[in-house]
């Protein structure tokens, strides 16, 4: 489980979070949702150390620290225990889908070349996608580089992936087929955080939903008491322009 309490963070004079309280309990799937620029991937980006965070207090199982006097210790355990998938994929041009799943467990994690590709090879059969082993990236289309993407960041075995965004670049009819990968993992039980725009997938699939607004959550609870029943005025009107109500009969 993470325990993320009064996290803040700026960018210059920029306040871009704003003393975010935020728990993810194991095995669930949270969804973070909220207009542009309202710091939802600087969250993620906290959560996985890509940023560092000004202050606040997170605790991550055994990992428990101020983040004001975070210890290289206390960093890594941050970033070896979550895994990112982004929006742009983000694969090594000039390795195949095979290399690119096994390049961070064997530099990282320091495996053998054999076990590496034999997960790789688990994970890559995992999103359907054991037939492109051998293929760069360029010859994927992008909805296969983003399930190539996802294999590699599952190869690693994070507690938690933490996903931002990670079908905004695709083609619509992509978006369903990683769609599908990404649900398939949250039935298999991963902990997730995903932020997203596609609404009717965040409200199928998530045990809890935030709101966020200049950094702030304004929203939190279940798909439904976010989505459907907020009373906040602002909740209201960011979820109104989508039609959850035709699709999931409430
Ligand atoms: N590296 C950075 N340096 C300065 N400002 C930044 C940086 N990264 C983000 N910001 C600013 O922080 C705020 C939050 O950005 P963030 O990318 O987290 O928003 P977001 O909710 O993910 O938006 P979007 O839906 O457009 O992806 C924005 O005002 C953005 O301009
Ligand atoms: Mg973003």
């Amino acid at each position: 489980m993470i325990q993320i309490k009064n996290l803040t963070k700026k960018f210059k004079k920029l306040l871009v979070l704003d003393g975010i309280d935020l728990t993810i309990e194991d095995n669930s799937v949270i969804g973070i949702i909220g207009p542009s620029g309202s710091g939802k991937s600087t969250l993620l980006r906290c959560i996985n150390y890509l940023e560092i965070p000004d202050s606040g207090h997170i605790t991550f199982d055994t990992n428990d620290f101020d983040i004001q006097k975070a210890t290289r210790e206390n960093i890594r355990y941050m970033t070896t225990h979550t895994g990112m998938v982004f929006q742009s994929f983000n694969l090594f041009k000039y390795k195949t889908a095979l290399e690119n799943i096994t390049e961070g467990l064997i530099v990282v994690q320091k495996k053998e070349k054999s076990e590496a590709e034999k997960i790789a090879k688990h994970y890559l059969e995992k999103v359907g996608l054991i037939d492109r082993a051998n293929h760069y990236p360029n010859q994927l289309s992008g909805g296969q580089q983003q399930r190539v993407a996802i294999a590699r960041a599952l190869a690693l075995n994070p507690d938690v992936i933490l996903f931002d965004e990670p079908t905004s670049a695709l083609d619509p009819e992509m978006i369903q087929e990683v769609l599908k990968v990404i649900k398939e993992v949250a039935k298999a039980g991963k902990t997730m955080v995903i932020v997203s725009h596609e609404m009717n997938f965040i409200y199928d699939i998530c045990d809890k939903v935030i709101f966020l607004e200049d950094g702030k959550i304004l929203a939190s609870g279940t798909p439904r008491e976010v989505m459907i029943e907020s009373e906040n005025e602002r909740v209201q009107q960011f979820v109104s322009k989508v039609n959850l109500i035709d699709q999931y009969n409430i």
